[in-house]
């Protein structure tokens, strides 16, 4: 098995310098945080450490041969280059990524563009990285997709290869729902079907794996059990996954510093001060502005501070091509000049400001060299420079003031925690941070580092890669009910051999898909002739069982040559016979429980009730789905204490709860269609609990099925209505003589 990682950015820029193509380190928690798991994996427990990154170059390459020089240098560094025309990287990257999600993601929604154009150019890129994949995967291969740019792409690969085991994390915030619906309902849908594609979904932290699924609820109308959503074809587990850092690296490579001292002596202009320190990608998300005013602040209120601090504050360049990206480092620069222009002296300079990319081995140094790490973004997915600082302080003293906002803050919750956007706490903190005794930082410390050195980026990625094949089995486990070639081709050959045969047939779910409206359910020509087909044979008993009302039933069934079953099984219409009540039955306390489903469905918008002779149904398909969920809970709680002395049932159903006469159930409404010795070969499909009764009640001798993915007492499961339809013709083009050939 190989691992393929797919993410926008490969872990190395190509870059044009004169003329000639050479590499560089690329920049952003993704890229650090994989290739530090994937530098680790010679010595990991995980399957085999062969592994092929697939990505963008980080640069346009039109011509062929020197794509295919990029490729070859890459394919030595096990990447994978996707080239991408200048224009589809502007519209996918700067625009779409950059414009829309990012922004909407990082909850700056008055900075996102809604641009169809933009939106098709990310589509595409989708499919660029799709046809990608399937070019180098082999059938084995765990794909594991990262991040915004490409949530497209675990549908579109499921689609190319439906069995491939798919793993998506999405490396930034998750936004509420609220903000997600920002997006056009087009693009919604789209974006999350997506992302349910992968087997697997991670995001970093409870709330942003919370706030997707409550969108997958509202938009899509999935619900989830414990984080699995079953879809109609598969079932995808979505989870929490901490993204860590390479711990040792960190702290061997600072204690490796307190022995031998920089070499370089970069940070000799700050040595005897107080060292606060801030490194960002230029971002606006990282609040780079509030960061710069509360330091502002703090020299305001704190004179006694000046000459003795100073603020490195450096700022890695990044999307340099996107405006938001370039007003806000001429900001920056300006706040800067303001700060250092009001407190400067001779000797001091309050901000040392440096625009540029810092390498591992400075960066360390620098970790090292800092009191204090102020991060203060306004939202960060994780923020993996709080996690790498800690990492660096061998001594475990330094202290660490970061934002609430951060991803990181939900593990370090030793830190000196700010909101962001109070320009007087970020003041507050650093003063406290400043002052704070050395025993009381190394306490803090200690808890957060042994934290981070247990749960570090092998552990993450590990945690990740082991759930795949844990899901995958729990699929199998599923799929292994699915109605396979031998077992349909067992119930034709058990069909045609059997003198005479019952078909108990479920109609909602089973025969048609649901609508929001139950009297739009109506059956389609096909369906009709497919049961008129199916009962030509006088063998062939066709029982429609169902929880419908018995006038629905005659109105769409009735000149058919069929047994009806209504409102399930309390009201009997045998072939060519007229309708009978199953047994004496008492709606006595319909009246009573009447006002209680019209108060709830009065205080949810969307719900109505229906009414039938024996029983009462509330329908929320149309429903809040949310709302519906506590309504659905407080309402048969109600039920249940007030009918406690009455015979009824009440039954949770799909998108539906009704109130029924107790005895009565399709299981033993069945019973009157099997008299002894007369049926030998008796089918049963249906789609919901009601169903399972029908199930539980056949011989041991009957086939079942169930509609849709589900555990269940039926021996088989078939996918949707589409399904069973297929069924129904293959046993009626197998067995059933032809119209006019009756007898023969
Ligand atoms: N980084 C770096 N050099 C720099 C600044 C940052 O190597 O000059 C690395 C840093 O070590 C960290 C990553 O870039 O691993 C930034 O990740 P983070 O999660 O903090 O923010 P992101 O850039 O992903 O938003
Ligand atoms: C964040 C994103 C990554 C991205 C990185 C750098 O960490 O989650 O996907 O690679 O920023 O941004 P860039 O646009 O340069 O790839």
């Amino acid at each position: 098995m190989r691992l393929l990682v797919v993410s926008n950015r490969l872990p190395i820029v190509t870059v044009e310098e004169e003329g000639r193509l050479t590499f560089q380190e690329s920049a952003g928690g993704l890229v650090s945080g994989i290739s530090a798991y994937l530098d680790s994996l010679r010595g990991s427990a995980f399957a085999k450490p062969e592994y092929r990154w697939i990505g963008w170059p980080g640069i346009t390459i039109e011509d062929p041969a020197q794509q295919a020089l990029t490729a070859e240098g890459l394919s030595a560094l096990n990447a994978h280059p996707v080239f991408l025309s200048e224009r589809s990287m502007d519209q996918f990257y700067h625009g779409f990524c950059n414009k829309t999600i990012w922004p909407l993601f990082h909850y700056f929604s008055s900075y996102a563009v809604y641009e169809e154009n933009l939106y098709a150019h990310y589509q595409c890129v989708n499919r660029i990285f799709c046809e990608a994949v399937t070019r180098i995967m082999q059938p084995d291969d765990l794909i594991w997709i990262h991040d915004y740019h490409l949530m497209l792409l675990p549908k579109l690969l499921r689609e190319a290869r439906p069995s491939a085991q798919i793993g998506f994390f999405l490396h930034i915030p998750f936004p509420d729902f609220e903000m997600f619906r920002l997006l056009p309902m087009a693009w919604r849908s789209e974006i999350l079907q997506g992302i349910l594609g992968a087997d697997l979904v991670g995001f970093h932290t409870y709330d942003y794996a919370q706030y997707f699924l409550r969108c997958v609820l509202r938009i899509l109308g999935h619900e989830h059990r414990m984080g699995r959503i079953l879809l109609p074809n598969h079932l995808v587990k979505v989870d929490t996954f901490p993204m860590g850092i390479d711990f040792r690296k960190f702290s061997e490579a600072a204690a490796d510093l307190q022995v031998r001292g920089t070499e370089d002596g970069a940070w000799e202009a700050i040595k005897g001060f107080k060292v606060v320190l801030s490194v960002d990608r230029l971002d606006y998300s990282k609040g780079i502005l509030n960061r710069l005013q509360g330091y502002e602040l703090f020299l305001e209120s704190e004179p006694q501070w000046h000459g003795k601090v100073v603020l490195v504050l450096v700022v890695v360049p990044s999307r340099v091509g996107v405006d938001r990206y370039q007003a806000i480092k001429k900001e920056i620069d300006e706040l800067v000049g303001k700060i250092n222009g009001k407190f400067s002296t001779v000797a001091w300079t309050p901000v040392q400001y440096q625009y540029r990319y810092l390498p591992f081995h400075p960066l360390v140094s620098l970790y090292a060299a800092s009191h204090v790490a102020l991060i203060t973004p306004l939202r960060d997915g994780m923020n993996l420079v709080a996690k790498e600082y800690l990492a660096s302080r061998t001594d475990k003293t330094g202290v660490l003031v970061l934002s609430e906002t951060t991803g990181a803050s939900k593990e370090l919750t030793e830190a000196v925690t700010i909101n962001p956007n109070n320009t007087r706490e970020i003041a507050d903190a650093l003063k406290t941070a400043l002052e704070m005794p050395e025993g009381e930082q190394i306490r803090r410390n200690e808890a957060m580092q042994d934290r981070l050195r247990c749960y570090d980026v092998v552990r993450w990625a590990e945690d990740f890669l082991t759930q795949v094949p844990v899901v995958k089995a729990e699929q199998a486990r599923l799929h292994a009910r699915l109605l396979g070639r031998a077992a349909r081709q067992q119930i034709l050959d058990r069909f045609s051999r059997a003198e005479h045969r019952t078909i108990f047939l479920d109609y909602d779910g089973t025969l048609v898909a649901f609508a929001n409206d139950p009297l739009a359910a109506r059956p389609t020509e096909e369906l009709l002739a497919v049961l008129r087909d199916l009962s030509r044979d006088p063998g062939n008993d066709v029982v429609l069982i169902s929880g419908r009302d018995k006038d629905t039933m005659r109105r769409w069934f009735g000149d058919l040559d069929v047994a009806l079953v209504a409102e399930h099984g309390a009201w009997i219409r045998p072939r060519n016979g007229s309708w009978q009540l199953a047994k004496p039955l008492n709606d006595s306390w319909k009246p009573a429980a009447r006002p209680i489903l019209q108060t709830y469905a009065d205080r949810l918008p969307g719900a109505f009730i229906e009414e039938k002779q024996y029983s009462i149904v509330w329908h929320y398909r149309r429903a809040d789905p949310e709302l519906a969920c506590a309504r659905v809970k407080e309402m048969t709680d109600d039920l249940m204490n007030f009918t406690a002395n009455m015979d009824v049932q009440i039954l949770p159903g799909n998108k539906v709860v009704e109130v029924r006469c107790g005895g009565i159930n399709k299981g033993a409404a069945a019973m009157a269609f099997i008299p002894k010795g007369r049926s030998d070969f008796i089918l049963a499909v249906g789609d919901d609990l009601t169903d399972e009764d029908l199930f539980q009640a056949l011989p041991a001798t009957a086939c079942s099925i169930r509609v849709g993915i589900e555990n269940s007492h039926a021996q088989f499961n078939l996918r949707n209505h589409v399904e069973v339809l297929e069924l129904l013709k293959s046993i009626i083009l197998d067995h059933v003589p032809a119209a006019g050939e009756e007898g023969t």
